[in-house]
């Protein structure tokens, strides 16, 4: 059991990282300095903050943690899956850093009553961000422990309102080859596509992340915008999100259509269901050293009290 109650520890007393602490710091005096200026000001002035991204000026923190120690920073950040930039794990930071993340708008369609387009801006400021310390475990048995800044998905789903015949959630990521030179190669069939069902997505552990150790997403991480769903693969969590559809079918998810027999459209995180090439019974913890090669890996993720009665009935090793 993961969670903890809200006055439990927080990421930055659980972490001796100074960089975080720094950040943090810089942030209140920062708030301080900064009053009366709008949202795009305060970002403005805080780009030059001894962090690497502009920090979040309304966060709150929301009680999730973990029993485990925070990824450093720089880890979170140097290793990535983002095929849109490459697919090695070092790809996404060194090809992403000009990418440019704002404008940006989001569509929202299909089955709601008001369909819509949602900027950015309007996502950061109209909404209070909160910090959520989740672990994210990667389908090739790897994991990290992440304190992202968001917000459950379900705030900005409710503010289309969705019809009865809403069953699932589509999400898409930007498709464009000159900003995202991955998609040059055909690695994948572009856009990146995953979906959630729609009582997952509205589910409140379900969150759209905006940022990291209090600062906006870094580009590799999915500026800016990416969903994290934590008792899911790492591969559920699509990154820079440009289109949201509500469908009343079972949406497409690229890596369940890449190579179904290895990846359902589920994902849940399961020790009992073997990936067909290798055990998802352990794994290995990034940044944990020589000795955290075999963690056992929990049931949804450790997030089984909070989940587990989403299928009730279901056979989990069929819809894997
Ligand atoms: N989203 C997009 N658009 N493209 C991707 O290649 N990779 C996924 C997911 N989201 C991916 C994506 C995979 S496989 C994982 S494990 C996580 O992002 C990795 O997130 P991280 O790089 O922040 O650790």
């Amino acid at each position: 059991m993961l969670i903890k109650k809200p006055d439990s520890i927080k990421s930055s007393e659980i972490t001796s990282h100074s960089d975080y602490l720094r950040r943090r710091d810089f942030l209140k005096k920062g708030l301080y300095a900064f009053a009366g200026l709008g949202l795009s000001g305060i970002a403005e002035a805080l780009v030059k903050a001894p962090g690497k991204n502009p920090a979040i000026a309304n966060l709150a923190d929301a009680g999730f943690s973990v029993d485990e120690d925070l990824t450093p920073y720089d880890l979170v950040t140097s290793y990535n899956n983002y095929y849109e930039f490459g697919t090695g794990k070092s790809d996404p930071v060194e090809n992403s850093q000009a990418f440019e993340s704002r404008p940006w708008h989001v569509v929202v369609e299909g089955e709601c009553e008001e369909p819509g387009e949602i900027d950015i801006e309007d996502i950061l400021s109209g909404i209070t961000q909160e910090e959520r310390i989740y672990r994210l475990r990667c389908v090739e048995a790897w994991s990290m422990v992440v304190p992202w800044v968001g917000f459950p998905l379900a705030t900005l789903l409710k503010r289309f309102k969705p019809t009865a015949r809403a069953k699932y959630v589509a999400f898409e990521t930007l498709h464009d080859a000159e900003r995202m030179p991955g998609q040059k190669r055909a690695v994948l069939d572009w856009p990146y596509r995953e979906g959630l069902r729609i009582d997952e997505a509205m589910h409140p552990l379900t969150i759209l992340a905006t940022g990291l150790y209090g600062e906006l997403l870094p580009n590799q991480s999915g500026a800016p915008l990416r969903l994290v769903s934590p008792w899911k693969y790492g591969f559920k969590s699509i990154k820079g999100i440009v289109r949201i559809r509500f469908t009343e079918e079972q949406p497409q998810a690229t890596w369940n259509m890449n190579n179904p027999r290895e990846y359902g459209f589920y994902s849940n995180v399961n020790p009992r269901v073997e990936h067909p090439r290798w055990s998802q019974k352990y794994h290995r913890v990034i940044g944990g050293g020589i000795f955290s090669s075999k963690v056992k890996t929990e049931m949804f993720n450790g997030y089984a009290d909070e989940v587990a009665s989403l299928y009730t009935g279901m056979d989990l090793r069929k819809h894997f």
